[in-house]
């Protein structure tokens, strides 16, 4: 972020109050960061009191080998018991948990707890029917249907860590997946509904499962969801449908107690790298940093909330804010299964106002393109139940808090931005909706429990007013425990730029007001945001230079006004490739589709006859950044080559 749109963004005064009747229940009240900050553990252990721990922990947390953490040892629980067996035993049996709403109109279901627990229950059979044992991986690519939820808690339930691949993702990068956590089992489906239409998945997997094997990995076994009714190829050796085996199976299942520590999932990141980073979270930690923040963060009511949060469950957010959050809250809420425009562009509100939603949770893209329609849209539905807003995933510009809070939000709701990360599990730095008056475009501070600090190259909190680096200077129970199978990488990734201070250092840059807010301005590292998805510049990169026309590329994330960030790269022709052909550029947005999905799809791609390298051969993708975003290229003499950026610049006349 440029300095300019940063003291923009700091003279920003608008304050926002919480509501008095918000403040006056509030389940988190000031108090607790005092109380937090005194006894950071023993507050921990209070919070991991709202779970049902088959087995009590000795011991809060173990730090003697940083950074390998343990949290709650030798405490024995299961997630899927905790998320549904107890709120039925309760006697919550006929509370909803799920109102699920598939795309198509009409096409929706509602699903109590006990209905849940009875397909949990058939679904973890299943699995172990197929051979999925305790500690075996089990990958699942599905649409947003109820069977997603239910496999999730079924892998977690029998002690198979999950591995969740968003159905965006090409067959290519869930082959990837699949050979990186080695997973058994794949749940999918033949196709599911997106934009009016059925898009098919099961091909994918069917390619997915071809390409591991070439790297050596077979998967034993499909198990297809049919949501579509579309023709699916049928491999009689692997694939299974879910309504001859889940079905069929009983709805009694026991569930085992497993460690604290037991694998919960791997959830797969973009790093710096081209190879993603399997981010692995563990039970107990993990279970109490989520349901403690969904408590806290969005001041949860579970008698009278209706909850949604509109993240796919194949990012970490639908896991955490859709799975396993609000269900061990004992939650109801909202899983919508579509795009937000299908069949009109009212259906995000539509929903709000027919399941009378009250706490509703999305990015900031989506706020932007609805501001971008204009109100009238909204302004045809009653959303007077909101009463809290939740944003994450990239920086909330103001204008977009303030259209939310106004528009959606009718002046009422507080909106609470939510800064955290796949790696960190769960909402680290957030206002509290009850007790924070909010600052449009700032997280505002750690939430209790969580210690935030900005840093400068030598780890020293910068003073107010001033930016540098965001770090988490203590341990927390949802934090990652490693890099799935790369210790290594996960010390260096995260630890070892702050490592005489022990610091976590998240990638991101930040800046604190003259009040000690926190503002996230976003990554300092090669990570882009788009649409509040990760991607790795590498990673894009490689996929480019794979295709038989490319020599060399160089990609970067340019500002963009709805997307946040934008893919836009820098492509060197092999010089038997001439100029590539009338259709190079469509030719490439299409290669990179399909080797890592359509997120990744650049907006531009420049064909340049040379990129910026110093002379130890590191491309300047600042300078690069420069050009995509339309300004003054910066300090160029570090270059081997000084005149390239006038080469490239001139060149700027090929196709976009
Ligand atoms: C990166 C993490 C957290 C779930 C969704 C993304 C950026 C996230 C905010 C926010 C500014 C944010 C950061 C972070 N980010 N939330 N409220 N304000 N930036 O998870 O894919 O792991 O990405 O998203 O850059 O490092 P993720």
């Amino acid at each position: 972020m440029s300095e300019e749109t940063l003291s923009n963004l700091l003279k920003e005064e608008r304050r926002f109050e919480p509501p008095a009747e918000i403040a006056a229940d509030a389940n988190l009240k000031a108090e607790a960061y005092d109380r937090a900050k005194a006894d950071r553990e023993g507050f921990w252990a209070e919070q991991a009191e709202r779970l049902d721990w088959a087995q009590k922990w000795d011991r809060v947390l173990d730090w003697d080998d940083p950074p390998f953490a343990k949290w709650f040892v030798g405490g024995k629980l299961n997630a899927a018991y905790n998320c549904v067996d107890r709120h039925v035993e309760a006697g919550r049996g006929d509370k909803v948990a799920l109102h699920w709403v598939g795309e198509p109109e009409g096409d929706s279901r509602d699903i109590t707890y006990a209905q849940l627990q009875d397909e949990v229950s058939q679904a973890a059979n299943a699995l172990t029917e197929l051979g999925v044992a305790t500690g075996d991986r089990v990958a699942i690519y599905l649409p947003m249907i109820p069977e997603a939820v239910v496999t999730m808690l079924a892998c977690a339930r029998i002690g198979a860590p999950h591995t969740v691949v968003f159905g965006g993702f090409s067959s290519e990068a869930l082959a990837s997946r699949l050979v990186d956590c080695q997973a058994k089992v794949i749940v999918t489906s033949d196709g599911g509904y997106r934009r009016g239409s059925a898009a098919a998945l099961k091909p994918a997997v069917d390619e997915a499962r071809e390409k591991a094997a070439a790297h050596g990995h077979t998967v034993d076994k499909v198990l297809v969801v049919r949501r579509t009714g579309q023709d699916v190829a049928w491999d009689e050796a692997v694939d299974v449908w879910w309504h001859d085996v889940v079905d069929a199976a009983s709805t009694e299942h026991t569930p085992e107690a497993f460690d604290a520590e037991h694998p919960l999932y791997v959830m797969y990141t973009s790093g710096t790298t081209g190879k993603p980073k399997g981010i692995l979270h563990t039970t107990g930690g993990y279970l109490v940093g989520t349901s403690y923040t969904h408590w806290a963060v969005f001041d949860l009511k579970p008698d009278t909330d209706v909850y949604w949060c509109s993240a796919d469950i194949g990012w970490v957010t639908g896991h955490s804010y859709m799975v396993y959050g609000p269900l061990a809250n004992g939650a109801t809420q909202v899983m919508y299964e579509g795009t937000p425009d299908s069949p009109e562009r009212g259906r995000w509100w539509k929903i709000i106002q027919d399941y009378k939603v009250t706490i509703f949770y999305t990015a900031p893209t989506a706020i932007r393109s609805f501001m971008k329609q204009g109100r009238e849209i909204p302004d045809r539905f009653d959303m007077s139940s909101l009463r809290i807003l939740g944003s994450v995933g990239e920086p909330i510009n103001p204008e977009a808090y303030v259209w939310y809070r106004h528009v959606i939000g009718g002046d009422r709701t507080p909106v609470v931005d939510t800064w955290w990360q796949t790696e960190t599990g769960a909402i680290m730095i957030s206002p509290l909706p009850g007790v924070t008056a909010g600052k449009p475009g700032s997280a505002m501070t750690a939430i209790p429990g969580v210690s935030a600090e900005v840093v400068d190259n030598d780890g020293k909190a910068v003073p107010n007013g001033s930016g540098g680096y965001l770090v988490l200077t203590e341990p927390w129970p949802s934090m990652l425990r490693t890099i799935w199978g790369d210790d290594e990488r996960f010390k260096d990734t995260y630890w070892s730029r702050f490592r005489e201070h022990g610091f976590y250092f998240a990638g991101d840059g930040a800046k604190k007001d003259e009040d000690g807010d926190i503002w996230v301005l976003g990554r300092v590292d090669d990570v882009m945001n788009v649409s509040g998805h990760r991607l790795s510049t590498t990673e894009i990169e490689s996929a480019l230079v794979s295709h038989p026309k490319v020599a060399e590329a160089a990609v970067v994330g340019a500002k963009d006004e709805d997307t946040g960030q934008a893919v836009c790269a820098f492509v060197i022709l092999r010089e038997e490739a001439g100029d590539g052909g009338e259709d190079i550029v469509s030719e490439l947005r299409t290669h990179v589709r399909k080797e890592i999905g359509p997120i990744a799809t650049p907006r531009q791609i420049m064909i340049v006859p040379e990129l910026p390298k110093t002379r130890s051969g590191k491309i300047m993708r600042r300078l690069l950044k420069d050009v995509a975003e339309h300004r003054e290229v910066g300090d160029v003499t570090t270059l081997a080559d000084s005149s390239v950026m006038d080469l490239i610049s001139k060149g700027l006349s090929s196709p976009t």
